[in-house]
């Protein structure tokens, strides 16, 4: 049985409203609506850091966004209100977070992510050329059709670093933007 997965809005903090981002896309009849989905096993750490400054970067843009832990019995049919999934989570034991893993594999997450724009990134301490081999396909042979609009390997120390967060969410803005041109 599947079970809701409680979903938080990322607000732009009034810290971040003075620090320059491009506004989005000039080709966007709306707001972009991006949904950060994301586990790890530890709570308040790192990788929530990341996860929040990317999705204020992306919000700072003018874009509505979210994040939800996942969970690998959870109900992901909400995903399908979104233009934009952002994914991933750190390695433990050569394997992508479990509940991450577990939702790809045995809940409706593959199916709602069919055809979607995805942005992957993985966190861990490998090399990232072995993490390009081992990790991140972890991630993409789950998807189906699916338009990648950037995937990244980030080390440990990258999580606390602002600059790797706007520069993935700036990667991710552009790449947006190409995929409405006609
Ligand atoms: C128990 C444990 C196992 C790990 N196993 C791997 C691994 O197999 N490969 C790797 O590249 N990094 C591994 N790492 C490094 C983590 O992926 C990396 O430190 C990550 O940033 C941890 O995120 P967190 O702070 O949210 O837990 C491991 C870390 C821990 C704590």
């Amino acid at each position: 049985m599947n079970i809701g997965i409680f979903r938080f809005r990322i607000t732009v903090s009034p810290s971040r409203l003075n620090q320059s981002m491009q506004p989005m896309t000039q080709n966007a009849t709306r707001p972009m609506k991006a949904i950060i989905l994301f586990d790890s096993m530890s709570t308040g750490g790192s990788t929530d850091q990341f996860i929040e400054a990317i999705g204020q970067n992306l919000a700072r843009t003018g874009a509505y966004v979210e994040k939800a832990r996942c969970r690998e019995n959870g109900d992901f049919s909400f995903v399908d209100e979104f233009d934009v999934v952002v994914m991933g989570a750190p390695i433990y034991y050569l394997l992508v977070s479990s509940q991450l893993l577990g939702a790809l594999s045995r809940s409706n997450l593959k199916a709602h992510l069919k055809g979607k724009k995805v942005a992957l990134f993985v966190a861990c301490g490998s090399p990232e050329p072995m993490a390009h081999l081992l990790y991140l396909p972890q991630l993409k042979m789950n998807l189906e059709n699916p338009v990648i609009l950037a995937e990244r390997v980030f080390a440990p120390d990258q999580l606390k670093n602002p600059e790797a967060a706007a520069d993935f969410a700036s990667q991710i803005i552009e790449a947006y933007d190409r995929s409405l041109k006609p």
